[in-house]
Parts: C-alpha cells; sequence; structure tokens
C-alpha cells in the first residue's frame, strides 16, 4: 500500500533545478537510504552553502526523487554523491541529473571531472560510462562490503572544458 501510494505521488514531469539549503533535509534522507554512510541534515547543509560546491535537484509531483553534488577545485571537480529514490531510478533522473550538472560545472569554468564509484555499482558505472566517464585508476579493497569482503574504486574522468 505505502510503495503504491509512493509510486502516485512520485508521477509527474521531473523539474531539475539547483539545490539550495532548504533541500538539506531531503537530501540528507536520500543519502541515508543511498549509501552506506549517511550524511546528517548539518553536514548537508554545510555543503549547500559552501561556494565550493555545486548541486541539483530533481522533484517529480510530491517526491524528493534524487540529486547530485560535486566539490570544485580551480578547474576541477569531484562528484561527491549521487543519488535517485529507489521508486524513482531507472526513468532516466539520474542522466538528466548529471547532464545539468556537467553543463553547470562547464559554465563554471571546470575543464575535468572526476569521481569514485564502487566496482559492483552497475548502474552508476552504465550512468557515467555513457556520460563519457573514463577509467583512470583503481583503488583496491576501498569500499567495505557485509561479510568482511570488500570492493574496489574506480577512479574516473571526463574532461569538458
Ligand atoms: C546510480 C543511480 C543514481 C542511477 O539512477 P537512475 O535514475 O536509476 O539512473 P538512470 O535511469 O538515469 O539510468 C542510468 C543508466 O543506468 C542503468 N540502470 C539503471 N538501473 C540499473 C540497474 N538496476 N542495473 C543495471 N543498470 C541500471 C540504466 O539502464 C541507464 O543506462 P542506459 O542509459 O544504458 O539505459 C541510482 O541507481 C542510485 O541512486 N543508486 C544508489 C546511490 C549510488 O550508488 N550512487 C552512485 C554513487 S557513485
Amino acid at each position: 500500500m505505502i510503495g503504491f501510494l509512493r509510486t502516485l505521488l512520485s508521477r509527474g514531469e521531473p523539474m531539475l533545478a539547483d539545490a539550495t539549503a532548504r533541500d538539506a533535509g531531503a537530501i540528507a534522507a536520500l543519502h541515508a537510504a543511498s549509501f552506506r554512510r549517511g550524511w546528517s541534515e548539518q553536514e548537508v547543509e554545510g555543503l549547500l552553502v559552501d561556494r565550493g560546491v555545486v548541486a541539483q535537484r530533481v522533484v517529480v509531483g510530491r517526491t524528493f526523487a534524487g540529486f547530485i553534488m560535486s566539490r570544485l577545485a580551480a578547474d576541477e571537480a569531484e562528484i561527491l554523491s549521487v543519488a535517485v529514490a529507489r521508486n524513482c531510478q531507472g526513468r532516466g533522473l539520474a542522466r538528466q541529473l548529471l547532464n545539468l550538472h556537467l553543463r553547470r560545472l562547464a559554465g563554471l569554468g571546470v575543464r575535468t571531472v572526476f569521481l569514485e564509484v564502487d566496482e559492483h555499482n552497475a548502474p552508476a558505472i552504465k550512468l557515467y560510462g555513457r556520460a563519457g566517464f573514463r577509467e583512470v585508476s583503481r583503488r583496491a579493497n576501498y569500499y567495505p562490503h557485509p561479510g568482511g569482503q570488500t570492493a574496489a574504486a574506480l577512479v574516473l574522468r571526463r574532461d569538458i572544458g
């Protein structure tokens, strides 16, 4: 029943926009639902008011459906996080967020974008591969997995300048 209601509320046109400090609670909640190590609302708010951080969000109907966030350093940026709510995945929202984000970064003079992704994160690897990111290095045993397993982090890069 709850799943049905969530799906109903998440219908409609996706509305993409720059994220502001008012999105901190929704981003923290989505981050906590998406990653093993959560960010507190205060941490997210601190990032959103940081002039060196760029973030966009997408809302569908009444659902906060996703966000993407990068930190800038000179003409480089690192994507810190991207997540789409589970009931909104597989509809191209991450692709739209990433496209808008890369346009914003390019507009700010960024020439190279980096990120780290778990070698087993198939949706994210597909998303970034399609957007032109290429693997430049690999950090072994970087992400802890349940049962004492670990996974490598792939470091991906895309030039946009
Ligand atoms: C990664 C994530 C943001 C993708 O969001 P999304 O809105 O579902 O992605 P899109 O619909 O734009 O699809 C992007 C690509 O991933 C593929 N994909 C989506 N879900 C998939 C799945 N479960 N398995 C394999 N590929 C998948 C899509 O087919 C698409 O590839 P295509 O263009 O070749 O068809 C989402 O899965 C997520 O929030 N995951 C948890 C957080 C996370 O891991 N973030 C990335 C950290 S680096």
